[in-house]
């Protein structure tokens, strides 16, 4: 290596060290992976929070890291969010993107952030998300910091995630309705609520509209007690019966869990699967509230320097978590709660 080679070599570190402590003026926010209400109040605060906190430019990204990688970039201000903080779905749109599971898909998108001079960048989603996001942080210079978003609750590191809220008050009045309908009629009914892998919509909605059973992936299904518990429930002369189960219950969905104790029975039933309705509509106010707490808890991470957190709240104070133990780590249900349905429901 000759003496010029040396000098430049010194001017490129010297270089990499003042980018590392260069304060973050320009950063970027998605969404990805299911959308979830309280996304747009999030995005919202993100901007808001930044703009007064001296931030250069926002730029937001559309339709997730599908949109990183073909630089679908529109740049966010103060009145760019104005009107949105009362809707569901996100306005940036978003994706589920196989892209970015490669390391040609992380290695694009960090050239397509680092020509952009994009210093920091917040995702908003899932363990997906996460998953991408932690990539990023590990690959370039660029700091990521992830905030929970989805209806499952289902991430370590916050005891809620924006949209879960809301999704179970959407349930919550499906379920309500239908025991008008069970109790008049005197049918058991099925309702499947969403949760691919976790019980925690479940197990809300089935305490708050005092479901007789719940069924949950994280507890083996014991068909035969449930047809016990369910004849146990007529002969107290109880007129209506609501099991509502988790998508991703082992047994299977609702409906064959419900053919299951309907031919076993000889009972007439009926099954409703809520599905996507779960995840859209007006966000409740306490999924508004985290969403715009999370929002500027994320930017304040990025212009102190934290790269590779997620930033969630946890017994009422904003947190860091590494984001590989977002989805190495598991969240509990609380099993308090589901001895507690079974006693008030006698
Ligand atoms: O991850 C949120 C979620 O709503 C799950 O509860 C559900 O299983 C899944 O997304 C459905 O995904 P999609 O909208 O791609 O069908």
């Amino acid at each position: 290596m000759g003496y010029e080679d040396i000098i430049a070599a010194r001017i490129v570190a010297f270089l990499a060290r003042c980018y590392n402590k260069r304060e973050v003026k320009k950063i970027a926010v998605l969404t990805s992976g299911g959308d979830a209400p309280g996304m747009n109040a999030c995005i919202r605060a993100i901007v808001r929070y930044g703009v007064s906190h001296k931030l250069e430019e926002v730029v937001g990204i559309r339709r997730g890291y599908s949109g990183l990688l073909e630089r679908d970039f529109i740049t966010l201000g103060p009145r760019s969010v104005a009107n949105i903080i009362q809707r569901g779905g996100t306005f940036l749109g978003t994706s589920r993107c196989e892209e970015m599971k490669t390391p040609q898909g992380i290695k694009k998108a960090i050239e397509i952030l680092g020509k952009d001079c994009i210093e920091g960048l917040i995702t908003i989603g899932g363990d997906g998300t996460f998953r991408g996001a932690a990539a990023l942080a590990e690959a370039g210079d660029i700091k990521v910091i992830g905030l929970p978003g989805t209806i499952d609750n289902d991430v370590y590191g916050t005891d809620y995630t924006i949209g879960f809220d809301t999704a179970v008050n959407t349930a919550l009045d499906a379920i309500d309705k239908i025991r008008d309908t069970a109790e008049s009629l005197e049918r058991p009914f099925f309702v499947e609520v969403m949760g691919r892998h976790r019980g925690f919509i479940a197990l809300n909605v089935g305490i708050a509209g005092g479901a007789e059973d719940i069924l949950v992936p994280e507890i083996e299904t014991d068909t035969e007690e449930l047809c016990r518990s369910i004849e146990r429930d007529l002969s107290k002369g109880k007129k209506s019966s609501i099991v509502v189960v988790a998508e991703g219950d082992e047994a299977g969905g609702a409906l064959r869990i419900a053919q299951h104790v309907g031919e076993r029975l000889s009972v007439e039933y009926r099954v409703c699967v809520l599905g996507h309705v779960q995840r859209g509509g007006s966000p409740t106010a306490r999924d508004r509230i985290l969403a715009s707490k999370l929002g500027a808890a994320a930017v304040d991470a990025l212009l102190n320097g934290k790269s590779g957190y997620m930033v969630g709240e946890m017994n009422g104070e904003i947190s860091l978590t590494p984001l590989p133990e977002t989805w190495g780590k598991r969240k509990e249900l609380d099993t308090n709660l589901l001895r507690l349905i079974k006693i008030l429901s006698v």
